[in-house]
This record gives C-alpha cells, sequence and structure tokens, in this order.
C-alpha cells in the first residue's frame, strides 16, 4: 500500500464510524475529479474526441457478388466532416417493387458488422413520425458515428449497434427522406407492403443477406405502429416470399394506445417527480393537481396499474377524446416554455439549447442540414434533386388521407410479440414527448400467450447498466422485456448508448 492510498483508507475508516457510506477515498483535487470525469464520459459516449487519432475501423469482411451491388459501395474515407475511416458501407435509392416502371423507392444505408459482431443476423433500424427519417438514428443515437447536439464535428460511436452485427438504416414510408415516389398509404399494411417491396429488391442485390436472423428495431410514436404492424404482416403474409428469419423487435418510447394513456394520464405525475426541474409555482401545481383528480388521473396508477392486473383497464373517463377542461399535457409544455425557454418535450433535463447540425428539437442557429449538403448527397448516393428534411414538415404527408390502423395494442401488437423470440420496449424517464408510466399503463391492459399483463412488479433497481450500476427498472414475461432508463429522453440509443447496446443484444 502507498503511503498516500494507505492514509486515504486511514481517513474513510475514520469516517466510517459515522457515516452510512461505504469507506470511500475523498477525491478532492481538481485533476483527479478531471481524470474522474474523463473515465465517466467514456461510458456514456462517443469515442475519441474529434482530434484524436482513430484507428481504421475493423468490419467484417462481408462482400456482395451481384455486380448492381459496387453502384452502392460508399467509400469510408469519403464521408463529409467525418474525419476518420468508417469502414465500407452501401447506401442508395432501391424501388419497391420488380415492375420496370415503379416509381416509388426508398433510401437505404447499409453497415457491415465490426470485428466481434455477427454475420448472422441483420438490424433494421427505423425512426417515426411519421415521416421522420430514419438517418437520424444513424447520425445521432445508434450509428457507427455520431453527430450529437454540441458537438463540433462527427466522431466515432463506441456504442455502435453494427459492434452487434449488421445495421440496414431505411428512410420509409414513401415520402421520407430521400425516398421517391408519391405518398399513398391508407394505413399500415400499405407501409409495410411498401417496406416488405423493398427489402425483396434489397435482397436480390444483396442476396448474401437472405436467410439472415432479423431484428426489426426503432423509436418514437410511429415505430410504435410501424414496427408491430409490419411484424405482424411478415409473420402473417410473407414468410415464404421474404427471405429472411425475423426473430426480435424493439422500439423505444413508442405509441401503442391512445394519446391519453401515453400523455394526460401520466403527465401530473411526471411533473411531480421532476417538480424541481419544472421549478412550477405553487399555484400552478395545486391547479395540475385539482385537474388530475377531477379527471380521474391522480390515482389511475395506483387503483389500476396491478402486478397482476384485475382485469381490463378502464378509460379515466368517458371516451378517448380528451376534454380541454382535462388537457394537462399542453398545459405543461406551455408552462415550462414559459421557465425554461429550453424546455425540450424530448429530454426534460435540458436548460440550455446547444448547437447542433440538425437544427432540431430547437434550433438556436441556421445550418445547412448535414443531409441536404450536396457533398453528402454525392457520397451516399442520394438524388441531389431532392430537399432533405428530417422530417417531411413542407411536403405531403406520407399518410394524405390520414392513417386508419388502430394503435397497436388492441390489434397486432400480441401476435408481434407472441412470434417472435424476444420483443423489448424501452422506456426513457426523462423523456415527456411520451412518458413510461402510459406504456406501463398499456403493458398491463393486453395479452401475451393467453395472459394480460406482466405478473410481477417492476422492481426498483432491476436494470442494472454493466460498468454503471443500478439505472431503472425492468420486468420480463413471457418473450417481453420492458425497461425504463433513468436520465434518458426519448431518442434512448442517443441518450443513453451503453444501455442501449446492453439491451440491444
Ligand atoms: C474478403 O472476402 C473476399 C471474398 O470472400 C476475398 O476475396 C477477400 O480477399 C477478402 N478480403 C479480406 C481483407 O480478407
Ligand atoms: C465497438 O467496436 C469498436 C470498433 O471495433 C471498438 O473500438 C469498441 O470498443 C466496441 N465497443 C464495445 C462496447 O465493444
Ligand atoms: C371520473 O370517474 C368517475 C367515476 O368512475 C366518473 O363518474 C367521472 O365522470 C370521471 N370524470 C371524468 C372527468 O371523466
Ligand atoms: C404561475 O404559473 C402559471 C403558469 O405558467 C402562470 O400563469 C402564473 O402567472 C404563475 N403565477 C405566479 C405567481 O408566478
Ligand atoms: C422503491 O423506491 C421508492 C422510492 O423511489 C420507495 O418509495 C419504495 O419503497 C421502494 N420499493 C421497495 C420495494 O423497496
Amino acid at each position: 500500500m502507498t503511503r498516500l492510498t494507505h492514509t486515504l483508507a486511514l481517513v474513510g475508516l475514520l469516517c466510517g464510524v459515522l457515516s452510512a457510506w461505504p469507506v470511500i477515498a475523498r477525491i478532492t483535487s481538481p485533476n483527479l475529479l478531471n481524470v474522474k470525469r474523463l473515465e465517466a464520459v467514456k461510458l456514456s459516449s462517443r469515442g475519441p474526441n474529434a482530434e484524436e487519432a482513430v484507428a481504421p475501423p475493423r468490419v467484417k469482411n462481408i462482400t456482395f457478388a451481384n455486380p448492381k451491388a459496387s453502384q452502392f459501395f460508399v467509400d469510408g474515407t469519403t464521408i463529409p466532416e467525418v474525419n476518420f475511416d468508417v469502414g465500407p458501407s452501401w447506401a442508395g435509392l432501391i424501388p419497391i417493387s420488380a415492375a420496370p416502371d415503379e416509381s416509388r423507392k426508398l433510401f437505404f444505408w447499409f453497415f457491415p458488422p465490426g470485428l466481434e459482431g455477427s454475420l448472422d443476423d441483420l438490424i433494421f433500424w427505423t425512426n417515426g413520425g411519421p415521416g421522420y427519417s430514419s438517418l437520424e438514428g444513424l447520425l445521432k443515437e445508434n450509428g457507427p458515428f455520431l453527430w450529437g447536439p454540441g458537438q463540433a464535428r462527427p466522431t466515432q460511436n463506441e456504442y455502435s449497434w453494427t459492434n452487434l452485427s449488421s445495421v440496414l438504416y431505411v428512410e420509409q414510408p414513401v415520402g421520407t427522406g430521400y425516398s421517391q415516389g408519391t405518398p399513398d398509404a391508407k394505413n399500415e399494411n400499405d407501409v409495410a407492403a411498401q417496406l416488405v417491396g423493398f427489402l425483396q429488391q434489397f435482397l436480390e442485390i444483396f442476396s448474401e443477406l437472405k436467410g439472415k436472423k432479423f431484428y426489426f428495431s426503432g423509436e418514437s410514436q410511429y415505430a410504435g405502429m410501424y414496427i408491430p404492424y409490419i411484424a405482424n404482416f411478415i409473420f402473417e403474409n410473407t414468410r415464404s416470399t421474404l427471405d429472411l428469419d425475423l426473430q426480435g423487435l424493439w422500439m423505444n418510447d413508442p405509441v401503442l394506445s391512445w394519446d391519453i394513456v401515453h400523455r394526460q394520464i401520466p403527465a401530473v405525475d411526471f411533473v411531480h417527480k421532476y417538480e424541481h426541474v419544472f421549478a412550477f409555482n405553487h399555484t400552478f401545481l395545486a391547479q395540475l393537481d385539482s385537474v388530475a383528480t377531477m379527471c380521474n388521473y391522480s390515482d389511475y396508477m395506483a387503483k389500476h396499474v396491478t402486478y397482476p392486473p384485475q382485469g381490463l383497464l378502464p378509460l379515466p373517463g368517458a371516451s378517448t377524446d380528451i376534454d380541454l377542461a382535462c388537457e394537462a399535457w399542453d398545459v405543461i409544455i406551455g408552462a415550462a416554455q414559459l421557465i425554461n425557454p429550453a424546455f425540450n418535450i424530448y429530454h426534460v433535463l435540458d436548460t440550455s439549447v446547444l448547437w447542433d447540425v440538425w437544427g432540431f428539437p430547437v434550433s438556436a442557429q441556421d445550418t445547412l442540414v448535414y443531409y441536404d449538403r450536396a457533398d453528402v448527397k454525392g457520397v451516399i448516393h442520394a438524388p441531389l434533386t431532392v430537399d432533405w428534411e428530417l422530417s417531411n414538415f413542407d411536403g405531403p404527408d406520407v399518410f394524405p388521407d390520414g392513417d386508419v390502423s388502430l394503435p397497436p395494442a388492441f390489434t397486432v401488437l400480441p401476435n408481434g410479440i407472441e412470434k417472435s423470440k424476444r420483443s423489448v420496449i424501452v422506456h426513457g424517464l426523462a423523456d415527456f414527448i411520451l412518458i413510461a408510466k402510459g406504456t406501463r399503463i398499456v403493458l398491463q391492459n393486453f395479452q401475451v400467450a393467453g395472459m394480460q399483463g406482466f405478473r410481477e412488479p417492476l422492481l426498483n433497481d432491476s436494470f442494472i447498466v454493466d460498468g454503471v450500476g443500478a439505472l431503472g427498472k425492468m420486468q420480463s414475461e413471457r418473450g417481453l422485456t420492458y425497461v425504463e432508463i433513468s436520465l434518458a429522453g426519448h431518442q434512448v440509443p442517443g441518450y443513453s448508448p451503453v444501455a442501449s447496446l446492453q439491451v440491444m443484444k
């Protein structure tokens, strides 16, 4: 034992007599604090600083025999602003059918697995919306290089999902991102048919990927619709025509049920949980409490969300429509923005707006959006004529007449879970656009494998992240795993990369 540690241990021992804490050496020197901070940052990040030399990526040797594949090849040394070699990838537009005059094409970017990843597996990723580009997930959440808020340039992602297997990002349905054609989807089966058509054409070119174990993942409101419906479509209709072996589903922060369930019932409870973050005045808090009481929100969880559930869970009022007097979620957002102009419904802990290459969700600057740059489009074989937008704010809706499909909890989600080997639903606990407790309500209200809801409760500290410790709660029963991650915002793999990679495994 060196003299220093000896002394520290002794101090710790003396303190230990009076303290409930285990013996911990005190860290007071700024240098030591900085060393600790850098160690911690490594655990949540984004790899080396842009200035540090980055070793060339080591990826599994994957080659495609079809000469058409080479038209899609992306040279990993040429991606604008990325100052390291990302390794080989493939990107471009592929039609959704074999018809020679097919005008509808989806844009994809495919990455092979890292050295320790599996060549037997293929992960599919989609963002939600509807109409949000999946290239957001690639560059901000789980891709091999990330350009997150506050970063001056992209950096390598130590926790890329390519560490696990190949990953395929697709901008879907028609009307999203660089994808081509006139949107005409009327429901989720139309979306599923488009995507399956695309995948069939994709596999004709990249036929080495045929037969892979397939994991269908995505985020947000609309991934909650897309993933169960497309999975159901694949299980029920295309087992013989789509040469992929669908094994698992991942949805983070999805919509599975009505707005009133995901947003209104848990809104005031959420404010109390983060009372010091919202910093509302007492009069307003009292008003919120009286709305919650009047509208049957305040005791909803205690009364109805039991483990196991006692029968079907009721709506708090007469219908799924929200009475103006019972509108809590919108009112809270308005009040929060008044106090904290940086209020971010996707991650309520924010108190400042960082520079962001996307100018989203809050725009602090005018930037040319990365994917709208001609040099970026050139490298990834994207159409130069498309004004790329993260969401088609200005373009036609991807569902021109709306989406008539019902929320999946009442329709296809149970089948998708039952037919998959593993389904995962993840929720960031600092997300207010969709609230974790709403998802808990949904999960206690539908049947999987002949039984309703989880039988056992989510225990404190039940979600343990390697090298970090407890970071939330989880429960796993009958093929469905549900995880709540502390501090994570809506874009969970971006906010909580280590935890997300671990859950995805
Ligand atoms: C990758 O695989 C191809 C085809 O199997 C082979 O020709 C090539 O030499 C391999 N490259 C490396 C770097 O192993
Ligand atoms: C992921 O792969 C990269 C590149 O090979 C490697 O540097 C990194 O340590 C891997 N991350 C994990 C969590 O294994
Ligand atoms: C709350 O529940 C009670 C009893 O179930 C019901 O009579 C009442 O209408 C509900 N309140 C609202 C605002 O829906
Ligand atoms: C309390 O907050 C509410 C909602 O933002 C606001 O309308 C009201 O003026 C505030 N009252 C005080 C005393 O700050
Ligand atoms: C779980 O933690 C909460 C505080 O967050 C506490 O009130 C509750 O008693 C704990 N539950 C158990 C079973 O320890």
